[in-house]
Parts: C-alpha cells; sequence; structure tokens
C-alpha cells in the first residue's frame, strides 16, 4: 500500500484524512485528464463537434459496464447536487404530494429539496433514523414509519456524508416501488468505494461521483435515470439538444450530452480510471482499508470516550467512520488540526451531535492514524480534559 501514495498529487506534509469530501486525483488520471484538455485545445472545433463524441461514448460504455446499466441511461454532470436540482426541478410533485427522506441526508441535498419544497407546495419530509444503526431491520422500519398516502417520492443517500453509514437502498426502493412511489439516490460516496450494481437496485434515478472514491478529477459525476423516467427529465440548461436537427442519439441524451462549450475533459478518464484500479490492485487494497476502519472506529471511540453509531460490520461501514465527539468549538478544533498539526480531517455537525470523520483511502498508513491518536491526546476534546473544563 505504500508506494501507492506516491502516485496521489497530495500534499506530502499533511496527513490527509478526509478523501471522503474531494476525493484526490492520482497522477495517472490527472495526466489523461490533461491530455483531453490538450487534445481540445489542439483543435477545438474537430475536438468539441467530433472527437469528443467518440471518446465520451468510450467513456461511457467503460463506465456503464462497472456500475451495471445500459451506456444509454445515464450522462456526465457536474455532481450530485446539480443532479438532485434537475431531478426536483423535473418532477411533477405539487400541494399534498410529500418526499420521505431520512435526517441523515447532505446539506445541500436538504437545501435543494427545501427550495422545491417551498416553489412548488410539496412537504419535505425528514424520517429519524436514531442512532446507534444496529439492524437493517431497524433501519427499514423506522424509515417507513414516515410514509403516508401523500408521499409520492422517496430520497435517500447509500452512504451518508456527516454519519458516514451505509443505507439499505435495495431494499428501500424494492419497497418503494411496490407502492408505487418513485426513488431517487444519493450515490456520492459510492461508485469506487462499495459495490455498485444499478440494475440490481433498480432506483429510478441514481447519482454517483466519480471525483470522490473513483479517483477522477474534479467535477465528474453521472446521473442515471431508469427508461421509464427519460422523457419526464428536464435539462437545467435547454440548448442545442433541444429539438436538434439531426439527432444523433436519444432524446434524453441528446438534450443533456448537448449544452453548448464545456469542458468535457474529466468525463472523458473513466477508462483511465479502471486502468489505475486494475495496475494498482484498488479492490484489494480497498479491501484492506476497510479492515482498519472495521479495526479502528471502536478504538478511536475508546480513547475520546464515546461509543461507534453503528453496528462495527460492513454492513453499515466502508471506508469512513463517524466518531461522535464533544468539542466546545467544532470550527476551531478542524483549524488548529490543520493549522498546528497538519491533519486534515473533517468536524461536522448534524444537529447537536458532533462528528470526527475519518476516510482511510489507499495511500494512508497506520501511521496516519497513531499521528491522529497522539495529536487527539494533546486536545480538548479526550474526556479527562472536557471534564476538568
Ligand atoms: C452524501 C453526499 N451527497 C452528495 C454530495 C455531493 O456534493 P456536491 O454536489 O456539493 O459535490 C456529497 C459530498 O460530499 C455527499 O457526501
Amino acid at each position: 500500500m505504500n508506494n501507492i501514495k506516491e502516485q496521489f498529487l497530495l500534499n506530502p506534509e499533511v496527513t490527509f484524512l478526509n478523501h471522503g469530501s474531494f476525493g484526490a486525483c492520482p497522477k495517472p488520471v490527472f495526466e489523461d485528464y490533461q491530455r483531453w484538455q490538450r487534445a481540445l485545445e489542439f483543435e477545438p472545433v474537430q475536438f468539441i463537434t467530433k472527437k469528443r463524441e467518440e471518446a465520451l461514448l468510450v467513456s461511457k460504455k467503460v463506465l456503464a459496464k462497472y456500475i451495471g446499466c445500459d451506456h444509454g441511461d445515464f450522462f456526465y454532470i457536474q455532481n450530485p447536487t446539480t443532479a438532485v436540482n434537475q431531478i426536483v426541478k423535473s418532477l411533477d410533485l405539487n400541494p399534498g404530494d410529500e418526499v420521505l427522506t431520512t435526517d441523515h441526508e447532505y446539506g445541500a441535498m436538504d437545501k435543494t429539496f427545501n427550495f422545491y419544497s417551498k416553489k412548488k407546495g410539496f412537504v419535505y419530509r425528514r424520517q429519524n433514523i436514531s442512532l446507534p444503526l444496529s439492524s437493517k431491520e431497524q433501519f427499514i422500519e423506522e424509515f417507513w414509519k414516515g410514509y403516508n398516502h401523500k408521499t409520492k417520492v422517496v430520497f435517500i443517500g447509500q452512504c451518508t456524508s456527516t454519519t458516514a453509514l451505509v443505507f439499505p437502498v435495495k431494499e428501500i426502493c424494492e419497497r418503494a416501488k411496490s407502492l408505487g412511489l418513485i426513488t431517487i439516490v444519493d450515490g456520492a460516496h459510492v461508485p469506487g468505494h462499495l459495490p455498485l450494481n444499478l440494475q440490481n437496485i433498480q432506483a429510478d434515478f441514481y447519482t454517483g461521483t466519480l471525483h470522490k472514491w473513483l479517483l477522477s478529477p474534479k467535477g465528474c459525476t453521472f446521473l442515471y435515470v431508469n427508461k421509464n423516467f427519460q422523457d419526464r427529465i428536464e435539462p437545467l440548461i435547454i440548448s442545442w439538444g433541444y429539438e436538434p436537427g439531426m439527432p444523433t442519439k436519444t432524446k434524453f441524451l441528446e438534450e443533456n450530452e448537448m449544452q453548448g462549450t464545456r469542458d468535457f475533459s474529466a468525463y472523458l478518464t473513466a477508462p483511465a480510471i479502471m486502468n489505475f484500479f486494475e495496475d494498482y490492485d484498488m479492490p484489494s487494497g480497498q479491501a484492506k482499508c476497510r479492515e482498519v476502519i472495521l479495526e479502528q472506529y471502536p478504538i478511536f471511540c475508546d480513547l475520546l470516550g464515546t461509543k461507534p453509531i453503528c453496528k462495527v460490520s460492513d454492513e453499515f461501514l466502508g471506508q469512513m467512520c463517524s466518531i461522535p465527539i464533544k468539542t466546545k468549538d467544532p470550527l476551531q478544533l478542524k483549524e488548529t488540526l490543520i493549522n498546528d498539526h497538519k491533519i486534515e480531517i473533517p468536524i461536522m455537525q448534524r444537529g447537536d451531535e458532533i462528528y470526527m470523520r475519518i476516510s482511510f483511502q489507499v495511500y494512508n498508513t497506520m501511521d496516519d492514524l497513531e499521528y491522529l491518536k497522539e495529536t487527539i491526546k494533546k486536545l480538548e476534546i479526550m474526556p479527562s480534559a472536557l471534564a476538568a473544563l
């Protein structure tokens, strides 16, 4: 696992334990990205009008195989928030309708739904999922307590941001389907991190990033739309793909892929990503990372005098874990960790709870975690220090 660190562009002076926020792109993939940018600048017209389409198709075929869907059923988009904005804007949601979700969803998604619920008059119902999470059954039972005859849509994250928990989206989508509900899954953290097969999940809409755990350059996400909904999703931007003179692909793809001048380079890197995953045997490196998380999560909780927020099992955890902590000033703690100790790690708030989230990626070593432990012992987040306050 050690020499793989050299393949990343990360600042070697920083102990980087925050892969989850924005990922990190390895050199070979970043070079491929720059190669595409140069190809564009070399012949802007030929590239944008012809060669880009060919490269896009190759990239989409590679990704489609990896995520288990047809390459015609998704398009690339900057980020999951843009994808969810597009979905919610397109859906026929009215006063009297409800969107059922959990109280663990990503803040920007909550904001998106809050915005459109005010505009369109539907209710965004954030069902409480209590912690610690001990079984899938517990989750499923609690989640469906938020269902009623007004529920029209289910929105759910497959791996949450602040709490870093894996939710049983397949089971939720199955039940939602049997109730005739529309399903939207936020899989921002899933591709390259957890096993993903879209055919198996059967969501109506699914968005996942390549720029987190699939290691692509930034701004690379996909939005999958089930064939039944492809005529109902409207592009956020109306451009040349709308009522095209000479269509070359489906209306769904024309409208969402023909969006005027923009840099597609990150979207073309899927083949380079797959080569990197193979060359560096990422699956086995990541399996070791998951083991480290399962082993270290209770140890960090003990150190900080708290308890894990889920059963410590790969059912609920991937390469991240969130440790509940106590601190007077979460923002200051984060700043102290990066400024005084050169540790990049998120300190996040959810209601009254504060979490320190560890991400463990193939470039991390046990020394990184030992250094974090030593640093924690010096800070006012230790239970003994807090007792003295
Ligand atoms: C659960 C979850 N959803 C979505 C996102 C995507 O955020 P954005 O669209 O701001 O890149 C993130 C980013 O961390 C996330 O953790």
